[in-house]
């Protein structure tokens, strides 16, 4: 009987602090008008300064964990996803563990950028499936405000901060059908944040925050989302018409409708999440399902295509049925 890693619970958790474009325009040279037709994004939350990534993350996993009536000793694999972890180490995956009270579980970090949430998914669904592990919590989670660049108009308007979860559970029942990841490290120069604490001789000079050139990047996403999909749907001979709904990586509106528009899907398919929430890296993939399974649009049964695109490059997708 073949072993499928299915959804059991889902969570998230965004800071109440909401930044909107107007304040932004009061400090760097923009508008609302400006990021909004430019990106799909009006404002983005920002957490406050006692909380961080493994803060954020435990909100979102003891959601998880009550929507799947599960408890937290259940969990044999944690495995978190950011690019903002609280420390250099312990993994922000252990300082979960140790916030959730779980004495016998392995945690660890995965560092893929944006696409990390995809990465993490399927890490688990190669766990689940192979046996070596029954429940899985994976955290996407990011304080992206505190490496942002608040004087770059180019990238301060795009990034907001938030967690999102989701616990997987083996099970005979269809669940992860396939996840496909790519990493291409030709790319580094587009898309970087420094670690100033391990600086040599050669970038000493560099500050720690998010470097973009969003031009070139867009390009690059857009075309590698549309070769993602044409891949995930091959590997499952399927159609884009047995895909009931597109939960897309939320960096730019203009991104996630090219993606649409190559699957044939109505906007109505799209779960988008970006116009209050900015792009929340890891987690936004995460979040946005969170969103869509709570308020009902994404039913039991129904096939939903998740994919993601982030610095690296690194790119990916995870096709399941709910
Ligand atoms: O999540 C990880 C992956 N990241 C992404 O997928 C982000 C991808 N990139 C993007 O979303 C878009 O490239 C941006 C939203 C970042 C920028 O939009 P764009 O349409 O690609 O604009 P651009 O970079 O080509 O810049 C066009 C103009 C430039 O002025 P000039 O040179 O034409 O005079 C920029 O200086 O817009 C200017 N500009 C702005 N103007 C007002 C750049 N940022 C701003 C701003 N407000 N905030």
């Amino acid at each position: 009987m073949t072993r499928y890693s299915k959804v059991i619970g889902t969570g998230a958790y965004l800071p109440p602090n909401i930044r909107t474009n107007e304040q932004i325009s009061e400090t760097v040279d923009t508008s609302d008008s400006w990021i909004y037709e430019r990106t799909g994004i009006k404002s983005r939350r920002i957490a406050g300064p006692n909380e961080s990534a493994a803060s954020m993350a435990e909100i979102a996993a003891r959601l998880a964990l009550d929507a799947a009536n599960c408890d937290a000793n259940s969990i044999d694999l944690i495995i978190v996803a950011t690019g903002t972890p609280d420390r250099v180490y312990p993994s922000t995956g252990c300082l979960l563990q140790q916030r959730l009270e779980i004495k016998n579980c392995v945690a660890f970090d995965i560092q893929a950028a944006c696409s990390g949430s995809i990465f993490a998914l399927s890490i688990a669904d190669q766990y689940i499936k192979s046996g070596a592990a029954k429940t899985v919590l994976i955290v996407g989670t990011e304080i992206c405000s505190r490496i942002v660049d608040w004087s770059d108009r180019s990238t301060c308007i795009l990034f907001g901060d938030g967690a999102g979860a989701v616990l997987l559970s083996a099970s005979n029942e269809a669940g992860i059908l396939s996840t496909h990841i790519h990493s291409d490290g030709e790319y580094e120069d587009l898309l970087y944040c420094p670690n100033p604490q391990v600086a040599t001789d050669l970038n000493k000079h560099e500050t720690g925050v998010i470097n973009m050139r969003g031009n070139e990047v867009f390009k690059v996403a857009v075309n590698t989302l549309g070769k993602i999909v044409d891949e995930t749907l091959e590997a499952n001979n399927m159609d884009k018409s047995d895909i009931d709904w597109l939960v897309p990586h939320q960096a730019n509106i203009r991104i996630i409708m090219a993606t649409a528009k190559k699957l044939k899907m109505s906007m109505d398919q799209v779960v988008v999440t970006l116009e209050n929430q900015g792009n929340t890296s890891s987690a936004s993939v995460l979040i946005a399902f969170n969103e869509a399974v709570r308020d009902g649009r994404i039913q039991r049964g129904q096939v939903v295509l998740l994919e993601a695109f982030g610095a690296g490059f690194t790119w990916g997708s995870a096709l399941l049925k709910y």
